[in-house]
């Protein structure tokens, strides 16, 4: 049976229905047709599904849509104002932060809660933080440089 559940997602509020196993990564793609937050392991080991909720960071895939009751989510479609990509975005364009992409919004997502909570400081420090995010193409190198450039 569908359970009531309000979010606010994008700035948008949604009183949206809900069966109650379903996870927060399901009720984006499926049921709100945002699929720029990707799916890659669904059991929280790549973080290709990684949102924010009340501006920290989570992979959506490990918790279930119902518990959200009343949050902040931001997905990686809203990150930009209107045509204005958001800093990262464009600091992973000049880096080619990204080789095939899937994990980007992911990352992307990660790389804005690093700068946000000040774990930024070094390459290293950022590659810690960025740890969760699974990148199969190799582009470490080039995000953490993206990172680096936005900080600076
Ligand atoms: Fe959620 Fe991999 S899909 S961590």
């Amino acid at each position: 049976e569908k359970m009531p559940v309000n979010l606010e997602i994008n700035g948008k509020k949604m009183q949206l229905s809900v069966e109650p196993r379903v996870t927060l990564l399901d009720l984006l793609r499926e049921q709100l047709a945002l699929t720029g937050t990707k799916k890659g392991c669904d059991h929280g080991q790549c973080g290709a599904c990684t949102v924010h909720v009340n501006g920290q960071r989570i992979n959506s895939c490990l918790t279930l849509a119902v518990m959200q009751e009343g949050k902040k989510i931001t997905t990686i479609e809203g990150l930009s104002s209107g045509d204005q990509l958001h800093p990262v975005q464009e600091a992973f364009i000049r880096h080619d932060g990204f080789q095939c992409g899937y994990c980007t919004p992911g990352q992307i997502m990660s790389a804005v809660a690093c700068l946000h909570e000040g774990h930024a400081g070094s390459p290293e420090q950022i590659r810690e933080f960025m740890s969760g995010n699974i990148c199969r193409c190799g582009a470490y190198d080039n995000i953490v440089n993206a990172i680096m450039d936005v900080k600076n």
